[in-house]
């Protein structure tokens, strides 16, 4: 997601754009374990995590794995019956994905998720996360299943359980239906009961073999850019798009929470979250107002209705405007106590106040030191961050226990002689873990770590050129390299 795109748009954007009329704006390696053993690896990288970082100071409990989405690495988007969602749609529009790339082949996991399984164990990791499609599963959106498509995932998932790997499936990673879309997408209120039927039908398919979920990934990703800035999919602008579908995914989170724990014996019922710390340009009092609004819509929006704190009209009086969407009953349906959350950090925000920016009082600042180390995304790599976010979703009445589900970093990896050399990757996740680590000995209930991602992949409106991979994919062969990165990940697992 282009996070600095949302917000600076979000704060840019003046005239009324957005709550027109309401004024203005929301403005692989044998080879490898034998060099491991003296830390190096020819060109004297040191694979061995540095200092005081050991896999077992995390705990034998401690969840280690990656992630993925359907979307950015299925491919196969026509095949066996599956209908094109939403991206299939928006990429074809000329101009929506940066080079015009397309999701249609992707990774070709379709064909290679052995591969690919065999890769996640290669690198000593517990558990894999990746989202089902729900147009590979009900191709109109509801009513008939597609067998095809429900044995596709049968298949991934007997592969991680035969290699000694958790699956963790997450229900919805941005890819609805184009037919439903057809009708509205998350505008319209029967999604409720369309999601609602698709948790049904998952839960009752994988429930014997799959025990953790999570129901929405990153719901304000894609409300906000889906539906408020148009520039993902399904490309829809304005606050009467956005407003009726950010209800209708956190009715949505509650309600597939609910079928999950109804459904499978022994689940482990989650949800994730995207969250950035909001700090101030500067110590000046004026800041601080213009962070409390951009942290309640980028941290808050959809949590609170999940612990029954409802939407956080304080900080911004202008989100009362959801109250047109709310039916009776909602506010208790709302509701629900998640397992786990899952927490998604890559960077920080910063804000600086503008008098004259309505609604959120202000916009997204680089921060004073210019020298700052930035990722390709031009995210601004701030591992204490991660900690604070660990905090602050903790000290939640309510959160039981926290996992991260996505953390990593985009570079601008080459290919030579074989070898991935991704050194600033693998400082970053070392001192990305440093603070979680910290975090996890000060008591906060974090009990696993995700990486983002397997492997280089489909980056939304990016298309391919923004690799976050532990694994290099060559899009013309679809060969895998894994990088020194996964090396690093190997061997630390190894311990
Ligand atoms: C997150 C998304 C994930 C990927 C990373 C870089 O917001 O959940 O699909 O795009 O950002």
């Amino acid at each position: 997601m282009k996070r600095r795109e949302l917000l600076k748009s979000i704060g840019l954007m003046g005239g009324g754009a957005f709550f027109s009329p309401l004024a203005n704006a929301f403005s692989s390696l044998n080879f490898f374990s034998s060099q491991a053993k003296n830390n190096l690896l020819p060109g004297n990288i040191n694979f061995k995590p540095s200092g005081d970082l050991l896999k077992s100071a995390f705990g034998k409990d401690f969840i280690w794995g990656v992630s993925t989405a359907a979307p950015q690495i299925e491919g196969g988007w026509n095949e066996d019956g599956k209908s094109p969602s939403v991206w299939d749609v928006f990429s074809q529009i000329k101009g929506k994905i940066k080079t015009d790339e397309k999701p249609d082949m992707a990774c070709n996991f379709y064909h290679k998720y052995s591969e690919d399984i065999s890769l996640i164990k290669q690198m000593n990791f517990d558990a894999f996360r990746f989202s089902l499609a729900w147009s590979r599963i009900l191709p109109n959106g509801v009513g008939e299943k597609n067998q095809k498509g429900i044995d596709f995932y049968h298949r991934v998932i007997d592969k991680c359980l035969e290699k000694g790997i958790q699956p963790w499936v997450t229900l919805y990673h941005w890819d609805i239906p184009q037919v439903l879309q057809d009708k509205g997408g998350w505008v319209n209120r029967d999604v409720i009961n369309w999601f609602g039927e698709y948790v049904q039908v998952c839960s009752r398919a994988f429930g014997d073999k799959v025990k953790n979920w999570m129901v929405l990934n990153e719901p304000l990703a894609f409300t906000a850019l889906g539906y408020l800035l148009g520039i993902h999919a399904p490309g829809k602008k304005g606050f009467k798009n956005f407003l009726p579908a950010v209800h209708h995914a956190a009715m949505c989170q509650a309600g597939g929470g609910r079928i999950i724990r109804e459904n499978v014996i022994g689940s482990q019922a989650g949800t994730t979250f995207s969250c950035s710390p909001v700090e101030p340009f500067s110590g000046a009092q004026k800041h601080l107002i213009t962070v409390e609004k951009f942290d309640a819509i980028l941290n808050r929006l959809f949590i609170e209705p999940s612990l029954g704190l409802g939407y956080p009209v304080k900080s911004i009086k202008q989100l009362k405007r959801i109250d047109k969407y709310v039916k009776s009953g909602d506010a208790e349906k709302l509701k629900f106590d998640f397992d786990f959350i899952g927490i998604q950090n890559y960077t920080r925000e910063i804000e600086k106040y503008h008098w004259f920016i309505p609604i959120l009082k202000g916009k997204p600042v680089s921060a004073k030191n210019k020298k700052l180390e930035k990722t390709e995304m031009g995210w601004e790599i701030y591992p204490e961050g991660i900690f604070k976010m660990l905090k602050k979703f903790s000290s939640y009445d309510g959160v039981k226990k926290i996992y991260i589900t996505e953390n990593g970093a985009a570079f601008p990896d080459v290919l030579s002689n074989g070898k991935v050399n991704d050194k600033k990757r693998i400082i970053f996740f070392e001192d990305y873990l440093k603070k979680v680590l910290l975090a996890k000995n000060e008591g906060v209930k974090v009990e696993g770590y995700f990486v983002w991602s397997l492997m280089d992949n489909f980056e939304w409106a990016e298309g391919y050129r923004t690799r976050f991979g532990l694994v290099y994919v060559d899009f013309n062969t679809q060969q895998r390299i894994i990088k020194d990165s996964g090396l690093w990940f190997k061997n630390f697992l190894s311990e």
